[in-house]
């Protein structure tokens, strides 16, 4: 498998944790014998997250019909690595899973994928399902085969929202901050057109950034601002809805051939129920956390009006023709006759 432009290399110190961490990690020791088969999941959020809560479903549902022969060790909140080391991780058989959000498979070489950030592209989830679970979606994952990679599905977290220390209800307050973007050309390319200038960090390095001031804010579901704390460091949340964040669910091609059949097939089916249920729930995840966080208090939160989203709608609808090429003009064409 090759990836055209890998992040730093794995480092020692990282690759001994992981196996010491696999090895130590916090499973109740069970009465039934050593599982055969072992699969590390590995990704960044935190487990109460809508994919934290579908890789959990999907921990019980194989453990359960696997009869403890196949066990899925959970990682979260990127315990084992984070946005700079998954792939290698995966790529290197250290970890078997990963759920990176699509905005991160541009870098890897899928620019396909970033037309999910394409600003306001879906109005609601069930648009974006049309696509995930469409010919469109079935596409992206078998392309994904190009660089030794299996797609087994797409989980969702939802829509995002801006948040710095000020409102951002007008593409004028975004003049000069510096906003923290994903690495992905079309989210940094919404930025710039907003006036804002685009910063791309890991997301475990999200939150020390936002509180030490080397960024001034960001974007992400609501799910993702509260877990991760982002609210004692962030003033102000803007419930712009302009971007949608997802995930795809990818093993290495030749992990997955090394299985007997029925334990591909045993995962992929529990896979396929499990991304049904974090569909299911990722709505109301992020619906429980914007009233904790209206319980904490600490954050403003503003909801744009009609006429103030349609600003900042057509303050980023450049972005679309602007990254065509990048995304692919097939895939465009594609998209815009699927919605
Ligand atoms: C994730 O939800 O997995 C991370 C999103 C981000 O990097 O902003």
């Amino acid at each position: 498998m090759s990836f055209p432009s890998w992040p730093a290399p794995l480092d020692r110190r990282r690759w001994l944790h992981s196996v010491a961490a696999a090895t130590l990690t916090t499973r109740v020791a069970k009465a039934s014998p050593r599982p055969a088969l072992t699969i590390r999941f590995s990704h960044v959020v935190a487990e109460e997250t809508p994919k934290g809560l579908a890789v959990q479903r999907f921990q019980a549902l194989v453990e359960q019909r696997s009869d403890g022969r196949i066990e899925v060790l959970h990682y979260p909140g990127a315990q084992l690595y984070g946005d700079q080391d998954e792939m290698q991780a995966l790529q290197l058989g250290a970890v078997e899973m990963l759920a990176p959000s699509l905005s991160k498979f541009g870098r890897i070489g899928f620019p396909e994928f970033e037309l999910f950030d394409l600003p306001f592209l879906f109005n609601d989830a069930r648009e974006v399902r049309r696509i995930t679970e469409g010919a469109i979606g079935r596409r992206l994952l078998k392309g994904l085969s190009r660089h030794g990679l299996v797609g087994l599905g797409f989980f969702d977290n939802g829509f995002k929202q801006m948040s710095a220390n000020r409102p951002l209800l007008a593409p004028a307050d975004f003049k000069g901050l510096r906003m923290r973007v994903q690495a992905s050309r079309v989210i940094a390319a919404q930025m710039r057109a907003l006036g804002a200038q685009p910063v791309n960090l890991g997301f475990s390095e999200t939150r020390r950034a936002l509180a030490n001031g080397v960024v001034d804010g960001t974007e992400n579901p609501v799910s993702n601002f509260w877990t991760q704390g982002m609210h004692e460091v962030q003033s102000d949340l803007t419930l712009t809805q302009h971007g949608y964040l997802g995930y795809a669910v990818i093993v290495n091609q030749r992990f997955w051939a090394s299985l007997a059949e029925g334990d591909r097939a045993l995962l992929a089916q529990a896979m396929h129920e499990a991304t049904d249920y974090g569909n299911q729930i990722s709505e109301a995840q992020n619906s429980k956390a914007l009233a904790a966080l209206r319980v904490a208090g600490t954050t403003r939160i503003h909801v744009p009006t009609g006429a103030q989203r349609a600003q900042l709608r057509r303050a980023v609808e450049s972005v679309h023709l602007a990254l065509e090429r990048r995304i692919g003009t097939a895939w465009m064409q594609a998209i815009r006759g699927a919605l």
